[in-house]
């Protein structure tokens, strides 16, 4: 994260409110770059697909496209949020398991559309037939086991003859191909669970295709590069981006070195967290210090759905900005959110020296963050990005009580 001045604060918090959301273009652009390269270095035909569930921001996902990123969407909001900024459908992943109407236009438009389940695939079935001049091609998410520790819902059973099943399907409607498969699997974020991955998505384009698929889509599920307060509460094993390529592409070179290049597959992965978490930065203030039967709580003008899901279960790096002169030591105490909920905590077992007015800044809340925070209670904050010379940019306004209530009837 960003290290603060209390100028820089003041100066970002008098224009654009408190609390804000601060994206760190020059630095996501950096990782984008290292990310990718190593990957690309490794199989020159592997693509980058951006998820946008971790963080649809139209100002991020404007710059992956710029970068050469697809865009992987699991709904149409998403979708449109794709093709406002310009992608064409054939540079749109679109997955998830319960698709709306928009997904038809994408396959007529040629996008790649990852069929999750039977009901699904009938659907697409239905508009090959009833366009029968037009030849229409997808993909199917199988569901596997790579190792982890649950049973996945996501995708046709791999295991079984369901998925041979879904491919007769198909053969028998004359103008549908399936042009490629695609898995993802949460929580399992190792090095060994992507050799897996790698190992068992090569099988099943052998044991179901004639010829090399278009696409292999391996979907998500690394580690970003994080600060080392965080890593260590992942046990420091937080592989390199080097390490996670070599798990994942040699298998594909060794594969398909006697392949000749047009044939070999496009490797897809579908990177959110990895690419956006490390570089958004959320600024907080503190509003008042109370002790209640010697636990002592700092109350926050935002709350644990600003930064999401992550600071439930990890401590955030944070940076105090001192700012409040009334001064007091305090000793294990909890940064508690402005929402009337008792679990509303974004940060605990604070000591050290604290004031009404102080600021609070969290590092690492790039995904499932403003993408995540619903107008519970107060409507959210702006954000901003801050490029590496300290210039910055609005990128998204402070919602508004019309935001909020302009869709209901009063
Ligand atoms: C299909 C798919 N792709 C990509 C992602 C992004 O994963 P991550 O944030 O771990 O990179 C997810 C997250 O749930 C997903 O479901």
């Amino acid at each position: 994260m960003h290290s603060y001045t209390i100028e820089e604060i003041e100066n970002l918090t008098q224009r654009f409110g408190s609390p804000l959301y601060v994206f760190r273009k020059d630095d996501f652009i950096a990782n984008y770059k290292r990310f990718n390269d190593c990957f690309k270095s490794i199989y020159p035909k592997y693509q980058l697909s951006y998820s946008y569930k971790t963080n649809y921001t139209p100002y991020i996902c404007k710059l992956v496209k710029t970068l050469g990123g697809y865009a992987e969407v699991v709904s149409d909001m998403e979708l449109s949020v794709a093709r406002i900024i310009g992608y064409e459908y054939k540079q749109i992943v679109y997955n998830g398991p319960y698709k709306g109407d928009k997904s038809l236009d994408l396959l007529l438009g040629g996008g790649i559309l990852n069929v999750d389940n039977f009901d699904e695939l009938r659907t697409v079935i239905s508009c090959a037939e009833n366009n029968p001049d037009k030849q229409f091609q997808i993909g199917l998410r199988v569901n596997i086991n790579i190792g982890q520790a649950f049973v996945s819902r996501f995708g046709i059973d791999a295991d079984g003859d369901e998925l041979s099943r879904a491919f007769h399907l198909v053969e028998n409607v004359h103008n549908l191909d399936v042009a490629g498969l695609h898995c993802h699997i949460g929580q399992s974020r190792s090095i060994q669970a992507w050799r897996n991955r790698a190992k068992i998505m090569i099988e099943l384009a052998d044991k179901y295709f004639e010829r090399p698929p278009k696409f292999i889509d391996l979907g998500s599920g690394m580690f970003a590069r994080m600060e080392p307060s965080l890593a260590v509460q992942f046990g420091n094993e937080i592989p390199s981006f080097e390490e996670y390529a070599d798990a994942l592409l040699l298998p594909f070179v060794e594969r398909y070195k006697d392949t000749v290049e047009e044939e070999r597959p496009v490797v897809i992965t579908e990177p959110g967290t990895t690419l956006v978490n490390s570089y958004i930065d959320f600024i907080g203030q503190i509003s008042a210090i109370k002790r209640i039967k010697g636990k002592e709580y700092a109350v926050m003008d935002c709350g644990k759905f600003n930064l999401g899901e992550i600071c439930t279960l990890k401590e955030l790096p944070i940076q105090l900005v001192a700012k409040g002169v009334d001064r007091k030591q305090v000793n294990d105490i909890s940064f508690v959110g402005y929402t009337c909920l008792e679990h509303d905590v974004m940060y605990e077992g604070y000591s050290g020296a604290l004031a009404v007015g102080d600021y609070i800044v969290f590092g690492n809340v790039g995904g499932y963050s403003n993408v995540s925070k619903p107008p519970f209670i107060s409507p959210n904050c702006a954000m901003i990005n801050m490029d590496a010379k300290g210039e910055t940019e609005l990128i998204k306004r402070i919602e508004t009580f019309e935001d909020v209530f302009g869709t209901y009837v009063f």
